[in-house]
């Protein structure tokens, strides 16, 4: 909640002022923190980032990013909290813009933490504001932040700056799929020379997502790039993409990357990234998908991956009840803002 008159002075003595390189030591042990607190809450995340020199590792980049902008809250000579945002400039034919709304910016789960007993909502505000105004001078109207899920406080600190939950990562252990009735269906391995079928289901997936309520455009400039994507996949044969055949008719896809998008907050190492998952329109709720995730996890196990990481719009109807009822628990939520651009010439 936003603090009533009864606070005024926490939020008098903040001062924020942009991140030196100085700082580097005092923002990862914040991330520590911060992060043996989410540990507790939110399973398969990476116990080294408890120790602040893994920390300072994984923060570093951020520090040495010039698209990145970062400032520090000091309250009383300490430091009370960090935040760093990232300027994101695909082009718009690039396969990131599927996923990256253009010319915007995105606060990454690494890149900010604040000190116990801070007012969370009163820190993130302060450096925030101070970062933000910036970015919307400059035209940065789009902004993304990551955050642990669980975390009342943060969660709140970004509500009331008017952001809302965008995406969601979630992560699950390779454990055998336990549901009984699976439909019967031939799962293949593709190949490049199944780069049109693993593209038709790719645009399935696409298509679904377009729908209410989740309404992500279609973006055919980076049809190009994504097909290019799949084939050097598919090519490099590193990882498989399944797909589910029910008589010699394709029915379904689960595609999988290393590290792919998997947070760096989770344990990367034995962890394997599910791209995308779909099953055709036609052939929905009828076991499919449970089918080739039970066949993908008896492959991750057996290929020595402990844990299985994915995205899902947290609005998909489909996608958000199957995965977690499937075991996936949420390990970050990405939340965005979108501020009204008249304030570029309404003045
Ligand atoms: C999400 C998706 C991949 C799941 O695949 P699916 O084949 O529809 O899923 P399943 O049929 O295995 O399971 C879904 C539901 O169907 C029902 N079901 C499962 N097996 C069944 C069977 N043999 N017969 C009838 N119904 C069955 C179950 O009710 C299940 O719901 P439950 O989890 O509450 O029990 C698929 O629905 C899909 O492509 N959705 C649109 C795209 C999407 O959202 N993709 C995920 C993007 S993150």
């Amino acid at each position: 909640m936003f603090p009533g008159p009864e606070v005024p002075k926490m939020v008098a003595s903040l001062t924020v002022r942009p991140a030196r390189a100085g700082d580097l030591d005092a923002a990862a042990s914040l991330f520590a923190a911060r992060h043996r607190h989410d540990r507790t809450r939110i399973p398969h995340l990476e116990p080294r980032l408890e120790e602040p020199a893994a920390a300072r590792e994984l923060i570093r980049p951020l520090f040495e990013n010039p698209r990145a902008h970062g400032a520090v809250a000091e309250s009383g000579g300490s430091v009370a909290g960090f935040l760093f945002g990232e300027e994101m400039l695909f082009a718009p034919s690039d396969m990131a813009s599927l996923f990256i709304p253009p010319h915007s910016i995105s606060m990454p789960i690494e890149g900010h933490a604040v000190a116990e007993r801070q007012d969370a909502t009163d820190v993130y505000r302060a450096l925030y504001g101070f970062l933000a105004s910036r970015w919307v001078a400059n035209g940065f109207f789009i902004h993304r932040c990551a955050i642990p899920p669980g975390d009342d406080q943060v969660q709140e600190a970004w509500v009331s700056l008017g952001f809302g939950r965008y995406l969601t990562a979630a992560t699950r252990p390779t454990s055998p799929v336990e549901r009984q009735n699976v439909a019967a269906i031939e799962v293949q391995r593709a190949s490049p020379e199944d780069i049109d079928v693993v593209a038709e289901l790719a645009e399935c997936l696409g298509r679904w997502h377009w729908q209410a309520p989740m309404f992500w455009p279609v973006l055919h400039a980076t049809d190009a790039a994504t097909r290019e994507f799949n084939l050097g996949q598919l090519r490099s044969g590193d990882l498989p993409f399944f797909v589910g055949y029910q008589d010699g008719t394709p029915t379904g896809m689960q595609t999988f990357l290393r590290p792919g998008f998997t947070p760096p907050v989770v344990a990367r190492d034995g962890d394997v990234y599910l791209f995308e998952g779909v099953v055709s329109d036609g052939a929905r709720g009828g076991g499919v998908g449970s089918a080739l995730l039970r066949h993908s996890m008896d492959w991750a196990r057996n290929a020595g991956y402990e844990s299985c990481t994915l995205h899902f719009a947290p609005g998909n109807p489909s996608g958000a009840p199957f995965w977690l009822g499937h075991g996936f628990v949420p390990v970050e939520h990405t939340m965005e803002r979108r501020v009204d651009e008249r304030v570029a010439w309404a003045r």
